[in-house]
């Protein structure tokens, strides 16, 4: 027997991010907070393979160790696990299942929590050790499973989540700094209507496009904004702007927050949204019209696409009486091992 071998649970938030969107690829700031919603890995380690199902998604994921090629897995939740097993170099088997709560396809990063949870069931304490370093094993899985070059947003607020606080990540260093949701906030959830189809191409496209202008211009988040309105080519610039005046909307917010301030956290959603709209071009006509109805009700103060865009969900901030038809999420704590 190995020391690893035996019964395992791991437990994983999903994550809505509050502001900065598309700035973590950039090495921009972002503002997400775990949810209390998330990913059960309960089974048992050992063997050479790794065998597991799942209540919410078809088919049984069956592994040969070590993987070598996680994007050809089926059925296709299996890559985000395979992804995860690659990475690590397992050898040593698990077996088990999935439950999980949160839904998948709204942007609540249902794939970042299930590849921190299999990470933890896999590595167990060892992994556990070093969250920065699980969450960019988890990068790493999620960009090898999809081919989406995504930022580490999503898998570092699943790891390092912390209960009633935001969490202001500088995605150039990896230091988080927890910023306290204020008592009288509330944050919803709610659903566009439109599943997130995760649009690899047009998220790639994106990136690359933002690179050219890194390319002239240096670190985007700071770059100077006339210097960004100088770029030659119009969507090139407006994707600059995008990255530019969203990470500073980053620090307002949490600034806001601190200070319990709604009204300008709200306005600075809307103002992001704009951004993700006109600038970042991600957003969609359901996305839009979700937000301006949330905006419409009382009590409302801010609402803003969240996580990639097209499609998915809205988040909202609101006042504690406000009921909305979604999900009330509160800012909780990280993964973690569970007894099993
Ligand atoms: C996806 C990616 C993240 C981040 C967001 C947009 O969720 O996985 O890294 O880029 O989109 O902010």
């Amino acid at each position: 027997m190995s020391p690893h071998d035996g019964p395992v649970r791991a437990f994983a938030p999903g994550r809505v991010n509050l502001i900065g969107d598309h700035t973590d690829h950039m090495g921009g700031p972002v503002l997400p907070m775990a949810i209390q919603l998330g990913t059960t890995v309960t089974g048992v380690r050992g063997g050479g393979r790794v065998e597991l199902t799942s209540d919410l998604l078809d088919g049984e994921v069956r592994l040969d160790l070590p993987v070598r090629e996680p994007a050809a897995v089926a059925p296709a939740w299996g890559r985000y696990v395979a992804g995860v097993a690659a990475q690590l170099g397992t050898t040593i088997g698990l077996s088990g299942r999935v439950t999980s709560d949160l839904p998948a396809g709204a942007g609540l990063s249902s794939s970042a929590a299930l590849e921190v949870a299999v990470a933890l069931a896999l590595g167990g304490d060892e992994v556990a050790a070093d969250p920065v370093s699980l969450a960019r094993t988890c990068q790493a899985a999620e960009q090898a499973a999809t081919g989406v070059p995504c930022g580490i947003m999503d898998q570092l607020a699943s790891v390092a989540g912390v209960e009633g606080h935001a969490l202001l990540i500088d995605c150039s260093t990896l230091a988080v700094t927890p910023v306290p949701i204020p008592d009288h906030a509330r944050i919803w959830v709610v659903h566009s209507g439109q599943d997130r189809a995760l649009d690899g191409s047009a998220y790639a496209e994106r990136r690359a496009e933002c690179e050219r202008a890194r390319d002239e211009l240096g670190h985007l988040p700071g770059a100077d904004p006339d210097a960004v309105e100088r770029l030659d080519d119009p969507v090139v610039r407006a994707r600059a702007r995008h990255v530019r005046s969203e990470s500073a909307r980053v620090h307002e917010l949490a600034a806001a927050l601190r200070a319990g301030d709604l009204r300008t956290a709200g306005a600075l959603m809307v103002a992001s949204h704009r951004s993700l709209r006109e600038d970042f071009e991600v957003s969609t006509p359901a996305l839009d019209a979700t937000v301006d109805r949330l905006l419409a009700t009382p009590g409302v103060h801010g609402a803003r696409l969240t996580g990639a865009g097209f499609g998915g969900c809205v988040v909202a901030l609101t006042d504690p009486e406000v009921q909305l038809d979604g999900w009330r999420v509160d800012a909780s704590a990280g993964a973690r091992l569970l007894e099993p």
